[in-house]
């Protein structure tokens, strides 16, 4: 009987020694396998659930065994405790920077430096490896023996900071290289970075739990490195490609880059397709123009190419200048920011009342598309960047993100600009717009019912992918509707009929079909997908699940108290509350039931025997005060998940919770060598212990 089949349903039955070990070590196989696929050959060989299921397997197998448990399996990857701050790693060979250059005389120049330097013939071309040049952070990775041992940032070239914990996270990093002949010593050099897919997923979950989001990928994945806890990093999906190497002993040096490019590629590490070799300065501009035009399509930002001349020896010859090499050149693209005017400031007003002003602009062509408005954030970030109407400002687009303003041009400013006010009205209901002290965005007071701008982000939000997921009702299909008063609530959706479909703009007899059978489909959901859809303030979907589970029905979770909503995994005292209110809103409580009588469905669940306690005999401190949440609201939450807060700091305390001015707290907690978390990082811990306990078993106490 094979192995693949024998014990798929569990570890129980495996009693023999040698079965369970050869059972781990062809689950780590498999495990190793499939990451390599989907990660470094870009080619899935196994759904995610069924990926999850035999990682399940090798992690039961290994903590009843823990002789199992090598630092080279793949469960190693979910991170491992807090770091009270990063060890310092010295390059044992420096890692360098490049030389830029931007206009097609650039690259004539570096091609006539290098042969100048090799001293070749007039006519005869150099070889260059080209490749692109990553949005990312460098990065060393040690591999002794073939096992990875060491990762560190570049830091400022000679030292950088000892990331190894978040780095065995990153599933395209193989722990152990292919080969049964590994060097002694490798370091292999390349960047970390997060794909536009993954980047954007990470900023709707942030967004979802009313956390800051991230600028652009880089900065995500700069952030996510920059962990001192790696199972928040293992939540995010970085990337890596290998671009260079530092110190190699055991082995053979390639004899040129592409061969080692090659070489890395057999060992099992991920190296970008879009590389080619090529002769001159010729072939360097026709690589530049040939990616240029591919940018927009990769998954990944690239800020311009890099050409290395691909021979070794030739390489050696040219050596270096102060701290970038001479062999090489970076051919960067123009930098994506243009300036233009300010003819107006807006506001936008969001599914929650938010308002968001947004700068109307003089059209600009920026990163390959015209722009005519970018975001300010919020009121403050306006005062603070001191933005007004008729400013000349430099707006930025890099990649997928919304476009900003990141700044006026001081010396333009005409004599009559206007600093923004913000509205005392909603311009779209009329209804006031409200500040709360501790909030920074200002809201609009209207709420659904008053609000047309809010009712159609509440009614795309219904509908959307996560939510109900409505096929084909897109957001401006959804926004004619509601001008034209077809609909006002989520349940008058369900009383359409074909016709009133069929009679909107842009709509086809098929498409209105097509919406109408998405509609039916969507009444089969889960309790999870519909409480998120209701778009509660606060209630993101991982709450929303939670909530189901722990209630098991609808009704539970509106009969619930405030006691009853605090004993859920995750919910603390801002959102129990903002469920309360929901639901004593009678307006709410009727549109739950029409869309109950409209036929929308789930399976029902008994109660969950308790809510998980996931920080249970974890210590807190507070200190300082946090940016948006208050100390009460702050230790309900560490209580609602088990945790204990307590008021001064010893060896015994697990997390230091510190916001601004925070003072001796502090202090003693770096002396102690505590994991201080700031609220981000706070609020993170608790979003990420939930639903995933087996990640935190390992915790060695
Ligand atoms: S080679 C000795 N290759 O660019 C040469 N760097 O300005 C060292 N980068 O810190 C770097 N893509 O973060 C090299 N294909 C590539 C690259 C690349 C991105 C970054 C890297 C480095 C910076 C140098």
């Amino acid at each position: 009987m094979s192995l693949q089949s024998s014990h798929a349903g569990g570890t129980g039955k495996l009693t023999d020694a040698a079965e369970w070990r050869l059972r781990a070590a062809w689950l780590a196989a498999e495990l190793n396998r499939h990451n390599h696929s989907y990660y470094v050959l870009d080619n899935p060989s196994i759904p995610d659930a069924e990926y999850d299921k035999l990682f399940r397997e090798l992690q039961a197998l290994e903590q009843e065994h823990p002789e199992l448990n090598t630092p080279d399996s793949p469960t190693q990857r979910v991170g491992a405790a807090p770091l009270p701050q990063f060890e310092q790693v010295t390059h044992s060979i420096p890692m360098l920077s490049l030389g830029n250059g931007f206009e097609d005389n650039d690259i004539v120049e570096f091609d006539r430096r290098v042969r100048d330097g090799l001293d070749t013939q007039v006519d005869s071309e150099i070889e260059y490896a080209a490749e692109l040049k990553f949005d990312g952070l460098a990065i060393n990775l040690r591999y002794e023996d073939g096992v990875l041992v060491q990762a560190a940032t570049r830091g400022d070239g000679t030292t950088g900071e000892n990331v190894t914990s978040n780095i065995r996270t990153v599933r395209a990093i193989p722990l152990r290289l292919h080969t049964d002949n590994p060097p002694k010593v490798l370091d292999v050099r390349g960047e970390v970075l997060m794909f536009k897919e993954d980047f954007a997923k990470l900023n709707a979950r942030q967004r979802e739990a009313e956390m800051k989001e991230f600028a652009n990928p880089r900065n995500a994945a700069a952030g996510s490195l920059r962990q001192l806890d790696s199972r928040i990093t293992a939540q995010r999906t970085l990337r890596f490609f290998a671009y260079g190497i530092g110190t190699l002993e055991g082995a053979a040096m390639p004899a040129s880059h592409s061969a080692l490019l090659d070489w890395y590629s057999e060992l099992g590490l991920p190296v970008c397709k879009e590389r080619s070799v090529v002769k001159g300065a010729a072939g360097l501009l026709d690589f530049f123009r040939g990616i240029g035009s591919k940018r927009p399509q990769l998954p990944y930002e690239i800020d311009g190419v890099v050409y290395k001349v691909n021979r070794l020896l030739q390489q050696q010859t040219l050596g270096f200048v102060s701290r970038a090499p001479r062999f090489a050149l970076a051919h960067k693209f123009p930098a994506e920011e243009a300036t233009t005017q300010v003819l107006g400031i807006e506001v936008q007003i969001g599914r929650t009342g938010a308002v968001t002003p947004v700068a109307r602009l003089a059209p600009v062509f920026v990163g390959g598309v015209t722009v005519t408005n970018a975001t300010l954030h919020n009121e403050d970030e306006v005062r603070r960047k001191d933005i007004q109407i008729g400013d000349t400002v430099i707006v930025r687009r890099a990649g997928d993100v919304i476009p900003e303003v990141v700044s006026f041009v001081a010396d333009l400013r005409p004599a009559d600009a206007q600093a923004f006010v913000m509205p005392t009205a909603c311009p779209v209901c009329g209804s006031a717009i409200v500040k709360l002290e501790d909030e920074a965005i200002a809201r609009c007071s209207g709420g659904w019912v008053k609000c047309a701008a809010q009712r159609k982000g509440g009614l795309q939000h219904f509908a959307s992918r996560r939510a109900m997921d409505i096929e084909g009702l897109g957001d401006q299909l959804i926004e004619q509707m509601v001008d034209r008063n077809i609909i006002t609530t989520a349940a008058d959706l369900y009383k359409l009929g074909l016709s009133k479909l069929a009679e909107l703009d842009r709509m086809a007899d098929k498409s209105a079909q097509n919406v109408m059978s998405a509609l039916e489909k969507s009444k089969s959901t889960t309790l999870g997908r519909f409480i998120y859809a209701l778009g509660i303030r606060h209630v993101g979907e991982a709450t929303a699940k939670e909530l189901a589970t722990h209630f098991g029905g609808i009704d539970g979770v509106m009969q619930a108290s405030e006691e009853q909503l605090l004993e859920v995994a995750d919910i603390g005292p801002v959102v129990a509350r903002s469920l309360l209110a929901f639901f004593s809103d009678p307006l709410n409580r009727e549109l739950v039931e029409q869309l109950r009588a409209a036929g929308i469905h789930w399976p029902e669940n008994l109660p969950a025997e308790s809510a998980s306690k996931f920080l249970s005999g974890k210590t807190f401190v507070l200190t300082g005060s946090l940016p948006t949440l208050t100390r009460d609201a702050a230790a309900a939450m560490i209580e609602a998940a088990g945790g204990k807060v307590t008021g001064s700091v010893s060896k015994k305390t697990s997390y230091v919770v510190a916001g601004a001015e925070a003072g001796s707290k502090l202090t003693k907690a770096e002396e102690l060598n505590i994991a201080i978390l700031d609220e981000a990082a706070f609020r993170t811990l608790l979003e990420s212990k939930q639903g995933n306990e087996q990640g935190n078993e390992h915790d060695p106490d």
